[in-house]
């Protein structure tokens, strides 16, 4: 259970990517969601069985239309075969496009929702071992494309088509495309399709909640032996899953630690103490509000803060593990931080504050580290931890000491700040916008503007409202609010004394970060 995904799903701007990774976990199998700028390093490094290219708005043919690396096409496996490739909706037409066939706007065959496919003779031929064993020769499916591959690459067979004479399945050798979405429920067949995928490209079933588990216990229990571990707990969906796996084999030997540095959000404490319940973990909050307020007065630079959040932190945290007799630390790691961390040459944008920490002679193990924000959300959902717990956002180490800028993070500022995002958050809450958002950054620009309330001039500074939709958080697009719920959040920040303007900030990443600093 401790290797990486057999799959890689390479992301090419499909709403529907997720539900891909999900699709093929609810098959038993392990996948890797990458951007295509990530893909020829992954790859690289890590063998992969199988690639799946995603669906996708853009047509093949712009000149900035995702590009999934070449490599793609001619990946061998450990054993010397091919990595068998199937590419979904935009995936087939960028597999048609760079092997040299045709592919356009076709008015008539455009099609959206449901759709009928028929397999031809050739896809008939194929029912017997490939992508359509086990379906009807008639089929239906759900469709989603402004463009159509109209002549296939040199080599390549049409295994189907639709009522409008769309090639809608193709094939040569270890290359398959299909025009319509299988990973969708409207696919009737389509779990068969993806079976019948991840069987000739040789992937064996490697999820199973039970063992996943099982292995995290094992992995820790062996290391441990009979000393104590400490673990710092945010209420995250990282931390309270990794407690509550590890809680009910350690027991008393497990204690979770949450540092309040004055950091945290409204009602934040409350909340870790109630994940804390729900993965039935022993819980200390050590209240540093002080030692904080102290070291932060008076910085500004963003990796300046950083480094003296993750100084004091630390310090706390290994006088903590010393009060509890522990001998080891566990960090909820996560796969991408270890492979992005042992990438060299790649610019330090921002020092995360848990990656690197040095906890002198406490042993540091990171039992998550083979696994993705998704499946550890999945996992959250198995072993029955609460919604707010599996769903929960991301929300940065440093808190909101990062999302106050260009002034010091007093601890004034950080109420201010704080009672700002309580206050978005209600709102987004309130209009049902708040789940589909991947995170909200509401950050205090220290920048004075003037305004005038009651006829009288205020000088004062501004609130940045920024909110993000990602899968990796390698790039996000910037969320855009209505009219409406932008009055709204405006009307009720202004109402603070000192808060002048709010600005909203859909800038997408990159160029933009999610948070500011
Ligand atoms: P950026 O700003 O790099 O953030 O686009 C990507 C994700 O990482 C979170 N983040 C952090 N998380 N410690 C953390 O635990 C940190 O120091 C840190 N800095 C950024 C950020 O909130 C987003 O979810």
């Amino acid at each position: 259970m401790e290797h990486l995904p057999n799959v890689a799903i390479i992301e090419l701007g499909s709403q529907y990517t997720l539900l891909i990774e999900r699709t093929l976990r609810e098959l038993g199998v392990r996948s890797v969601i990458l951007s295509p700028a990530r893909a020829a390093s992954w790859l690289k490094k890590n063998p992969v069985r199988a690639v799946i290219l995603s669906g996708g708005a853009s047509s093949v043919y712009e000149t900035d239309a995702p590009q999934p690396p070449d490599e793609v096409l001619s990946l061998r496996r450990d054993d010397g075969e091919p990595v068998a490739v199937l590419g979904i909706c935009y995936g087939m037409q960028w597999l048609a496009h760079r092997l040299g066939g045709e592919v356009k706007a076709v008015l008539g065959q455009r099609e959206y929702g449901e759709a009928f496919v028929t397999l031809v003779p050739r896809g008939l031929m194929e029912m017997a071992t490939g992508l359509f064993v086990g379906t009807p020769e008639r089929q239906s499916v759900w469709m989603s494309h402004g463009d159509s591959v109209v002549s296939l690459p040199h080599g390549f067979s049409a295994l189907a088509r639709s009522d409008a004479q769309t090639i809608v399945a193709m094939e040569k050798g270890h290359l398959r495309g299909v025009q319509f979405h299988p990973e969708v429920t409207h696919t009737p067949h389509g779990k068969t399709l993806l079976t019948n995928f991840l069987r000739f490209a040789g992937c064996e079933k490697d999820w199973r909640p039970v063992a996943v588990v099982a292995s995290i216990q094992e992995k820790v229990t062996a290391r441990l032996g009979n000393e104590r571990a400490i673990f710092g707990f945010s209420g995250g969906v990282d931390s309270t899953t990794v407690s509550a796996i590890l809680a009910s084999v350690l027991k008393e030997r497990l204690l979770a630690v949450t540092i309040d540095g004055g950091h945290l959000r409204e009602g934040e404490i409350d909340e870790i103490r109630n994940h804390a319940i729900a993965a039935k973990v022993n819980l200390r909050v050590i209240d540093a509000r002080q030692e904080f307020a102290e070291v932060m007065a008076e910085v500004i630079d963003a990796e300046e803060k950083r480094r003296r959040f993750k100084k004091v932190y630390t310090a706390l945290f290994v006088k903590a593990a010393q009060d509890f007799g522990a001998t080891v630390v566990l960090q909820g790691t996560l796969a991408p931080d270890r492979i992005e961390s042992g990438a060299t040459g790649g610019a330090v944008i921002k020092s995360h504050h848990n990656v690197g920490l040095d906890m002198g002679t406490l042993l540091q193990l990171h039992p998550i580290d083979h696994l993705f924000k998704y499946e550890i959300r999945a996992l959250a959902k198995e072993i029955g931890l609460p919604e707010s717990v599996s769903n929960r956002q991301p929300f940065p180490g440093p808190g909101l000491f990062l999302r106050v800028v260009g002034v010091s993070a007093t601890p004034d500022n950080l109420d201010l700040v704080r009672w700002a995002d309580a206050r978005v958050r209600e709102i987004l809450v309130r209009c049902g916008i708040w789940s589909e958002l991947s995170q909200l950054v509401v950050a205090y620009i220290g920048v004075n503007t003037v305004g005038v309330k009651g006829d009288a001039r205020v000088y004062g500074g501004a609130i940045v409202v920024r909110a993000i939709k990602t899968i990796d958080f390698m790039t996000a697009d910037g969320v855009h609010f209505s009219d409406a719920v932008e009055d709204e959040i405006s009307a009720v920040l202004t109402r603070h004394p000192e808060i002048v303007r709010v600005w909203y900030d859909p800038t997408k990443k990159p160029p933009a970060t999610t948070e500011m600093e």
